[in-house]
């Protein structure tokens, strides 16, 4: 689909997202000629500085992010030329005007804000960029993560931005959503009348949904500590990936359509209450340790931290869905920083069979399972019983395996070029509804509260590892393990 021309206004634009992720997923966008021959992007810093000393930046700090087999000198020195920098205070109207004049006014082109700032900032600058009248039909905002840091501000957010925007040129990104394997998981369950039958409570024992890096905070301790793994990772990326996972068939791939039937799953988990909440949320904070042989240091020790913080750095829970489809069974989320290993995946497990005709007894039968694979290696992994060769009748869980690079032989697209082009071509499906955010919001704030008021410190947990012990006895009391236990050793 050719794209309209744009103005893309980057708020941060001299930030980490902007140079690591967004300038190269427009590089690419543009070297797949994607991008009208006059489309700009204006990079909105506060710091004074002229576009030819932030192109020298972008050269140093954002080019390394794109693969040396990507580069191309001629494509990015026409990438270089659609990059404007504009020095703004976001919090005075009166600095807005340098950036209307470098903003081309034609309301033929499409015009979009990004705000990859701070969330206490969204607000702000929506407001004040309707009062320069720069809000105009032809206008989108695109909101980064966190969308606030409880259900009130998130609200307040909503309400301000609401003010300024319609819903409709509101995007609310979730990266996670612009990944493949979660487009695929759409496709598989969707396309195909295998699983969609077997896909309930009657033939799913549990759910397992992990997002674990090996990355420590790095040099975010500023944010992170504010925010945890509960704000910056479960209330967003694992829930979005839960409502994929649980949500009925839409009746078609449209907006509204799939973001009505994520928001029933979020308004169908069970709330947590004081008594329910030790028993189902685990949170964990690293130690020093080793990751792939490295000495790392622990969270309170990271450049910048607290000494004494009791941000946690990992978090487990077992969710509940309350409705005909998923009563009882257990979804276990979870994520970490400083873990064993750098991998996001969704774990199927289906019932054991009922009766075993074999000489194996049916207890020595591994379940069936789905194993959807976001990182690093996209695809999937459907777990089987099969015969082992002979002349007896020995069975034995074989994996059947689909690698989605391999199979398809096409370039990988990054998860922020595919949302930026949603965002450029209009396309809402693949970002969250404000009552989306409000209803992930109104479900983790329970843990919240109850952190807030916890005298203890999270559980420690040694980096390198998965976690701290407490969340293996926590899908333990239900008689599971976590994926990684129940594989051999390598
Ligand atoms: C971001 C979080 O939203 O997602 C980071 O703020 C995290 O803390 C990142 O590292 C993980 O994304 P990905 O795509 O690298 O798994």
């Amino acid at each position: 689909m050719t794209l309209n021309d744009f103005d893309l206004v980057l708020f941060g634009g001299s930030g980490d997202l902007a140079m690591r992720k967004l300038l190269p997923a427009m590089y690419a966008r543009d070297r797949a000629k994607d991008l009208p021959a006059s489309a700009r992007i204006i990079c909105v810093g506060r710091h004074d500085c002229t576009t030819e000393a932030f192109l020298a930046s972008v050269n140093t700090t954002s080019k390394p992010h794109i693969a040396d087999t990507a580069l191309d000198a001629a494509v990015w020195q026409r990438f270089c030329q659609r990059i404007h920098y504009v020095a703004l205070d976001a919090t005075d109207p009166a600095s807005y005007t340098a950036l209307a004049t470098a903003m081309r006014d034609d309301p033929a082109l499409t015009r979009v804000y990004y705000l990859a700032t701070p969330p206490t900032l969204f607000a702000t600058i929506c407001l004040n960029l309707a009062a320069c009248q720069l809000a105009t039909p032809n206008s989108r905002v695109v909101l980064e993560k966190p969308l606030g840091r409880d259900l009130k501000s998130a609200r307040q957010i909503i309400a301000d931005v609401g003010s300024v925007f319609a819903e409709s040129q509101i995007f609310r990104i979730d990266h996670y959503l612009g990944k493949e394997a979660v487009q695929n998981l759409l496709a598989l369950r969707f396309g195909n009348v295998l699983f969609e039958p077997l896909w309930r409570r009657e033939w799913i024992s549990d759910v397992q949904i992990t997002i674990a890096e090996e990355l420590g905070v790095g040099n975010r301790t500023g944010y992170y500590d504010t925010s945890g793994a509960l704000r910056d990772m479960l209330q967003n990326h694992l829930l979005q990936l839960l409502c994929i996972v649980a949500m009925e068939p839409p009746t078609m791939i449209t907006p509204d359509a799939v973001r009505d039937e994520k928001l029933k799953v979020l308004r169908s988990l069970k709330k947590f209450t004081p008594a329910t909440l030790s028993q189902n949320v685990v949170r964990g904070q690293y130690r020093a340790g080793h990751v792939n042989g490295v000495a790392v240091p622990g969270y309170r020790k990271e450049p910048g931290a607290n000494p004494e913080s009791r941000t946690e750095t990992f978090v487990a829970v077992r969710a509940e869905i309350d409705t005909w489809r998923w009563a009882g069974v257990p979804f276990y989320l979870r994520t970490g920083k400083r873990m064993a290993d750098q991998l996001a995946e969704i774990v199927v497990r289906f019932k054991s069979i009922p009766h075993s005709i074999f000489a194996q007894s049916t207890g020595s039968f591994l379940p069936n399972s789905l194993v959807i694979r976001l990182q690093p290696d996209e695809g999937l992994h459907l777990n089987l019983m099969a015969k082992t060769p002979g002349d007896s009748m020995r069975l034995k869980p074989v994996d059947l395996e689909m690698d989605f690079h391999e199979t398809f032989k096409s370039p990988r697209m990054d998860a922020y070029e595919r949302l930026l082009l949603d965002v450029l071509r209009g396309q809402l499906t693949l970002f969250m509804r404000s009552d989306e955010l409000e209803a992930a919001w109104e479900w983790v704030e329970p843990i919240l509260d109850h952190w807030d008021q916890e005298e203890s410190d999270p559980f420690p947990y040694t980096a390198g590892t998965w976690g701290p012990a407490a969340a293996s006895a926590l899908i333990g009391r239900d008689g599971l393990q976590w994926r990684e236990e129940t594989l051999p050793e390598m």
